[in-house]
């Protein structure tokens, strides 16, 4: 398993593969295949059925990352601190412990370099987050498509760079302005809708196995069609209870 020096020390060594995971099961797919696992916020939309982020509680984050860590015993886990946890630095802290107790190896946060700074500064390893970033902004289109806003959004990077980071996701902005950052901090950047020049890439895993069909961002690449497997499978599982076909059997005891 990496560690965070580790990860940081990839840049532009290799690309960094992340994913999301939020239980037991997918943990234990994915260890051993990618670099990082992401306990992210995305949960909030793709498991437990909210709007967006804003709703997710730390404690359905708190239970999905004990669930993650022991599926994936050896992949650097990151645990996705939610809106309200980290409303100043004392909060920051305890969440963070939280998360670390509960099995992560460090906590994702957006924007707030001072948050990012002090809880570094206790030891907490932290990802950063720019661009996009959902807890905040309820527009959900490009960000940093004009001067003003790209330079906003780098001077956002370098600051959380600056704070200690060992890495930053950058979601959903223009492919220059990714790369004007990747090429102007020390630390890898992950991205999300943010083209190839990043250090790293992380999608939401339901998405990329098409298993969550609400919508579709145009980042997203869906990889197989899991979804429609699943109900192929439940169909033919019924079909064969009705038609008295299962069990047969081989699927019953004696
Ligand atoms: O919650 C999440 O899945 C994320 C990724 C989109 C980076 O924050």
């Amino acid at each position: 398993m990496f560690t965070a020096q580790e990860i940081t020390n990839l840049k532009s060594k290799e690309k960094i593969v992340m994913l999301t995971a939020y239980d037991y099961t997918l943990a234990k797919i994915m260890d051993n295949l990618v670099d990082l696992i992401l306990v992210g916020d995305s949960m909030a939309m793709v498991v437990l059925g909210h709007k967006d982020t804003t709703e997710i509680k730390i404690e359905d984050l708190l239970q999905a990352t004990k669930s993650v860590s022991k599926g994936a015993k050896n992949t650097f886990i990151v645990g996705d601190m939610p809106l309200g946890s980290y409303n100043n630095n004392e909060e920051a802290l305890i969440s963070a412990t939280h998360f670390i107790n509960a099995g992560a190896h460090a906590v994702k946060i957006e924007k707030n370099p001072s948050i990012a700074k002090f809880l570094t500064e206790n030891k907490i390893k932290v990802m950063g987050h720019v661009g996009l970033t959902p807890q905040t902004i309820t527009d959900f289109k490009v960000q940093g498509k004009d001067d003003t806003s790209a330079k906003q959004i780098l001077q956002e990077a370098k600051e959380l760079e600056n704070s200690g980071c060992f890495s930053i996701v950058l979601e959903c902005i223009p492919i220059d302005l990714a790369k004007e950052i990747t090429n102007s901090i020390s630390i890898p950047t992950i991205g999300i809708g943010a083209g190839p020049n990043c250090d790293g890439q992380v999608l939401v895993t339901h998405d990329l196995l098409g298993l969550f069909e609400d919508f579709k961002p145009k980042f997203v690449k869906r990889y197989t069609n899991l979804g429609r497997e699943i109900k192929k499978a439940i169909q033919n599982y019924k079909d064969e209870v009705k038609n008295k076909r299962f069990p047969d059997d081989n699927h019953s005891f004696h």
